[in-house]
């Protein structure tokens, strides 16, 4: 019966919903806190990572995922650290595409790419649907100031996506004073290659006390930069994280301004550490030991109903509390 896709589609749930009427229809899944790189603007030169025993193994997070989706989530996206540090990233990939036939329409990735060039062809066969890749500046000197490792090995890892013809977007944090120069530079490289692109506004989720108020390139003094070069018009908004734009009426940019433009009214997302701790929102100081209540024998019924109040109890977002947020875990453990 619970492999019939009608039943899923006819739902014997309800939506995850929560208490200010906002849908969950995404969820990040964290595949390891591990990551090859030590960008600046999220996480600790020196990282505490997550003790080995505690990341759930394949089958964990399979039984996990199937229980998000099973309550409307039909969009996963695997992050880290930087997953492809994960050995089992592939055979993940393909025990999450049986999630299909119970909802899952789109299984998406978030990569650095650095390692990515000699998968890039198995994991879009393994199924995964688009990539976003993260890419703060070309320029080899500002990329290696910010996150401590070489440029080229990425751009490989993008060609080996476009080759093995993945859908792929760019991501850049833009910091003051750190990349601001390159957003010139960044948007028309990302704009010979064909390839769309988000700048994101750099949110307080790095090392504690690390983060400044002034180091934010705000939304629209990114605008202003860009405009001095080329002309911008704004698209309408969608549920999408960045605002669209269309740069010289052809290419499309969009701008994540969580901290000047925070979007938590239609926020539809949920967050699982690799440890299998649910954060309902970004920028909440704790999550829900999901992953803990599992290995203690818990059912699937119990784990639905932790699920289901942790949700419901979901607060406003940055919105309603901006600025840094205390907890023990930083960004790189969040997975973005
Ligand atoms: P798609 O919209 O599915 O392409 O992906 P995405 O933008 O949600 O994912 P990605 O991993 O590329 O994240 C890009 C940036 O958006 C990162 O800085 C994330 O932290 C940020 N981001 C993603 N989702 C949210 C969200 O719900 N709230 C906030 N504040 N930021 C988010
Ligand atoms: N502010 C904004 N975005 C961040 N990311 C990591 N740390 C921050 C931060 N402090 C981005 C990465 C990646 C995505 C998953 O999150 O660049 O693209
Ligand atoms: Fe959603 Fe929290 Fe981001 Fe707001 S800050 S959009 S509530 S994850």
């Amino acid at each position: 019966m619970k492999s019939d896709p009608m039943w899923h589609t006819l739902g014997t749930m309800s939506p995850l919903t929560d208490s200010h009427g906002r849908t969950k229809r995404k969820l990040r899944i964290s595949l390891t806190d591990r990551c090859n790189f030590r960008c600046t603007y999220c996480m600790p030169e020196h990282p505490d990572w997550l003790p080995r025993a505690s990341l759930l193994d394949r089958g964990e997070i399979l039984r996990l995922a199937g229980l998000f989706v099973d309550q409307g989530i039909d969009q996963i996206r695997l992050t880290g650290g930087e997953p492809l540090l994960r050995r089992d990233l592939v055979e993940c990939v393909s025990a999450m595409q049986g999630l299909r036939e119970r909802g899952l329409r789109r299984l998406s990735m978030t990569t650095n790419a650095s390692r990515i060039a000699p998968l890039a062809r198995t994991l879009v066969a393994a199924g995964i649907d688009d990539f976003n890749v993260s890419l703060d500046a070309v320029d080899p000197v500002v990329f290696r100031q910010l996150t401590k490792r070489e440029v080229a090995p990425v751009l490989d890892g993008i060609r080996a996506l476009a080759d093995a013809g993945a859908s792929v977007k760019l991501n850049a944090v833009v910091v003051r004073g750190d990349n601001d120069g390159e957003i010139v530079p960044l948007l028309e490289w990302a704009m010979a290659q064909g390839l769309p692109l988000r700048f994101i506004e750099y949110m307080p989720l790095d090392a504690p006390g690390h983060w400044r108020r002034d180091a934010v390139m705000s939304e629209a003094e990114m605008l202003a930069a860009i405009g001095v070069h080329h002309r911008v018009e704004t698209l309408a908004r969608s549920s999408d994280p960045a605002s669209p734009y269309q740069v010289d009426g052809r290419y499309p940019l969009g701008i994540i301004s969580t901290v000047s433009h925070p979007f938590c009214a239609s926020c539809d997302r949920l967050r699982l550490t690799a440890t299998g701790e649910l954060f309902t929102c970004l920028f909440s100081p704790v999550g829900t030991p999901l992953g803990t209540r599992l290995r203690e024998g818990a059912d699937d019924a119990t784990l639905e109903a932790i699920v289901r109040r942790a949700v419901w109890l979901k607060d406003a977002g940055y919105a309603s509390r901006p600025g840094p947020v205390e907890r023990p875990i930083t960004m790189h453990a969040m997975g973005g």
